[in-house]
């Protein structure tokens, strides 16, 4: 008799990381389904042939999802661990979606005392001006972070740069930066000893693309 494998749920993020995980996965030798797309409305993506289950979720909640088992792995930003600080493993720099967590304003803006930042990530922009000695008060918003300054709701933000072109757009500079983020694969504390074997052969695959890439930059 032959034990079946494990089965592994990952937690795929929504958005601009999707498609390169995606790749990556495939790159991997994971057989998913070629119909798989970022624009399907389908939440779970099933892949029975690989022992793999995929949930497909906002990129900050992932790390909800790893954290409380319903998903073993998962894949996200880390922006998105350095603002959460979840209880979960990080297992592997997967190098996909580079881009920088950076302090941003206008070229002509004053310096004031208590400058407000507007961002999406309140603890990072805490944490950051607290150890620059600087006195902030930060203004959280969800999203067009980059509206912020230009109408006098902030005097810096705080955000991923990528391109940089939604800056650019909207005539704002970089500053300063805060650190280098790309995305991580990250698993649940319990799945990783009790799943150890599928997550380690998953962990194996996957590293073996990075590197592989890695080595050909
Ligand atoms: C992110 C980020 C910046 C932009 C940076 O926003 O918050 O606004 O991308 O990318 P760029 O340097 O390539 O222009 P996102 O697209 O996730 O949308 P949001 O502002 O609605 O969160």
């Amino acid at each position: 008799m032959t034990i079946p494998a494990e089965k592994l749920t990952v937690a795929m993020p929504k958005g601009r990381i999707f498609e390169e995980a995606l790749q990556l996965i495939r790159e991997a030798g994971y057989r998913v389904p070629a119909e798989w797309a970022e624009d399907s409305r389908k939440l779970t993506v099933e892949v029975p042939e690989e022992n793999l289950s995929f949930l497909m979720v906002k990129p900050v909640d992932v790390p909800t999802y790893v954290e409380h088992g319903v998903a073993d792995l998962g894949v996200v930003g880390k922006d998105v661990l350095l603002e959460e600080d979840r209880d979960i493993y990080e297992l592997l720099d997967l190098t996909i979606s580079p881009c920088r967590m950076s302090v941003a304003g206008t070229p002509d803006r004053e310096t004031v005392l208590n400058p407000k930042v507007a961002t999406k990530y309140p603890r990072i922009a805490d944490r950051y001006f607290r150890e620059q000695g600087q006195q902030v008060e930060v203004v959280h918003l969800n999203g067009s972070v980059e509206l912020a300054p230009l109408i006098g709701l902030a005097d810096r933000i705080v955000d991923i740069v990528s391109t940089g072109r939604t800056l650019k757009e909207n005539g704002l500079v970089e500053l300063e930066e805060i650190a280098r983020i790309t995305s991580r694969l990250i698993a649940n504390r319990a799945s990783y000893r009790l799943k150890s074997a599928p997550i380690h052969r998953f962990y194996e695959r996957l590293a073996h693309v990075v590197n592989e890439k890695g080595g050909s930059k």
